[in-house]
């Protein structure tokens, strides 16, 4: 495949394959993530993208009966070499998943999740990165009044925005995103497009969605899959306008989907 690339790699993917006990899901997937660029993973239900995007955290560590060969590197760091700390890794590799999933919690109590499990108790640390990962979700001024409501009150939107700064105060370096958009309508679709793109000014991101609009409309480089195959990967706009694989033309024209 030739394509060039714009800034330097974050996390490459090399010869990756991913088996569910016998079936293989992922096969022979190279794939670079740019620093601080957004990279979209398109293609049919069912061809690869959550597992490929899972396996950047190695979230597929969870589900039993999971084997994978080949690299994946995050700067410097063998992603799946034994020695690798897991949760060290998936704070530096955060995601956000398909339905908002905030905890039981008060919205203040979410936003710092994760820095109370990492020890930190002071609570004017606490608040304050709170308030600073709260606005970097955009979600601050909507919130900050009731910060000890229940997470679970807030509209879909924001849950999701609140689910985004759970993982900002983390400092995460990446983040994953599997159709973060598909249970909000148009209008909060917009906002969390729009989210992306400024987050990008700090974060690398990686986005799974069904939507090629929204593949189109965000990301800087887009990776077509197909039957677990990594088909084509280029910068979003060659991939949407001169698609080098008859496979992608097919798939962007809409002939199937
Ligand atoms: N836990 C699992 N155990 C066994 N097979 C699985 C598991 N998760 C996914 N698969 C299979 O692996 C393949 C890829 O699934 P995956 O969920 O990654 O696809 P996807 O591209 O994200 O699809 P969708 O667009 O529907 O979300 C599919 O054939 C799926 O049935
Ligand atoms: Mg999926």
């Amino acid at each position: 495949m030739e394509y060039q690339l714009k800034a330097p790699i974050k996390i490459q993917i090399s010869n990756l394959d991913l088996f569910y006990g016998d079936f293989q899901a992922l096969i022979n997937v190279d794939m670079p993530v740019q620093e601080k660029l957004i990279s979209a993973l398109i293609g049919p239900s069912g061809c690869g993208k959550s597992t490929l995007l899972r396996c950047l955290n190695r979230m597929n560590d969870l589900i039993r009966g999971v084997r994978v060969t080949g690299k994946v590197r995050l700067d410097d760091l063998d992603i799946y070499a034994a020695t690798t700390e897991v949760p060290e890794l998936r704070k530096r590799v955060g995601m956000v998943f398909q339905r908002p999933n905030p905890f039981p919690l008060s919205i203040f109590d979410n936003v710092v999740y994760g820095l109370r499990v990492a020890g930190i108790k002071d609570k004017k640390r606490l608040s304050e990165i709170a308030e600073q990962s709260l606005k970097g979700a955009w979600l601050w001024d909507q919130v900050k009044d009731k910060m000890n409501h229940p997470a679970l009150e807030l509209p879909l939107d924001q849950q999701q925005r609140l689910c985004v700064a759970r993982l900002l105060a983390v400092q995460p370096e990446v983040i994953l995103m599997d159709e973060p958009c598909s249970a909000l309508d148009p209008i909060a679709t917009m906002k969390i497009e729009e989210l992306m793109l400024e987050l990008k000014k700090n974060y690398t991101i990686v986005i799974v969605t069904h939507n090629m609009q929204q593949a189109s409309r965000v990301s800087d480089y887009t990776g077509y899959m197909l039957l677990g195959k990594m088909i084509e990967f280029n910068e979003t706009i060659k991939i949407f306008t001169h698609p080098a694989e008859k496979l992608t033309e097919e798939y962007i024209s809409g002939k199937y989907g």
